[in-house]
């Protein structure tokens, strides 16, 4: 089954002493989820922001707020994390010994369940953890920062992860150096979430987003024709 396409602007890449307008930036140049980025300092090695900040976003818009937790330990967070808003709340798999429970815990709380995986970690992770899965996050580059390269090798496995899911409805993202220049090879391999931080952003106001944001739909929808 092709998921629908999806573009996800990830906000680390935005301008934070204006995050209320580049929310509402992000909404009318067309951008479909949006992609937070929760960092420790310990996990990974940089801080981003928490709760408050998601629950003070929550009231400017509708779209679905796409979780991302780059943290060690995530379960005793996960709670604060779903009533601050967030629709979907995706752990990494190498953040702590008990995925499945992490996983239960985030359906139990009523959100979309989704795991991320390292460039270096293998698919096989996930392989029994699918019926309870309803996102896959294949990072693109190590995670931590925004602004770094693409890591190629990871459109095999986004082919491979593609071929472990099958028919069920689980959305496949990409997260890391994503933009128009690769988003159609990896929409051919698979992806239907596209999370996109500096490529977005870097023009700074909304009709620049647009721009980015339609070239990255333009790409994707060739990838989708390409898909065997
Ligand atoms: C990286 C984050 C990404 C980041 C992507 O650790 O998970 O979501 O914001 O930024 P770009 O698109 O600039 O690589
Ligand atoms: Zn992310």
């Amino acid at each position: 089954m092709a998921r629908d396409i999806k573009i996800a602007p990830s906000i680390l890449a935005a301008d934070f002493s204006r995050l209320g307008e580049e929310i509402r930036a992000i909404e009318a140049a067309g951008g479909d989820w949006l992609h937070l980025d929760v960092m420790d300092g310990h996990f990974v090695p940089n801080i981003s922001f928490g709760p408050p900040i998601i629950e003070s976003l929550r009231p400017l818009t509708r779209k679905t707020f796409d979780v991302h937790l780059m943290i060690a330990p995530a379960d005793p967070y996960l709670e604060a994390f779903a009533k601050a808003g967030a629709d979907g709340i995706t752990v990494h798999a190498e953040a702590g010994p008990h995925l499945d429970r992490s996983l239960q815990m985030i359906r139990a709380l009523g959100k979309r369940a989704g795991v991320a995986i390292n460039p270096a970690t293998p698919e096989s992770v996930i392989q029994y953890e699918l019926d309870r899965l309803d996102l896959i996050l294949v990072m693109t580059v190590n995670p931590g920062f925004g602004g770094q390269a693409f890591i190629p090798a990871m459109i095999e496995k986004v082919r491979r992860v593609k071929a472990m899911i099958g028919e069920r409805p689980i959305d496949l993202e990409v997260d890391g150096g994503v933009g128009p220049h690769n988003c159609g090879a990896l929409v051919e391999a698979g992806a239907n979430v596209l999370v996109a931080g500096s490529a977005i952003f870097k023009g700074g106001a909304v009709e620049a987003y647009r721009m980015e944001i339609e070239a990255m739909c333009d790409q994707a929808r060739q990838g989708l024709l390409q898909r065997r």
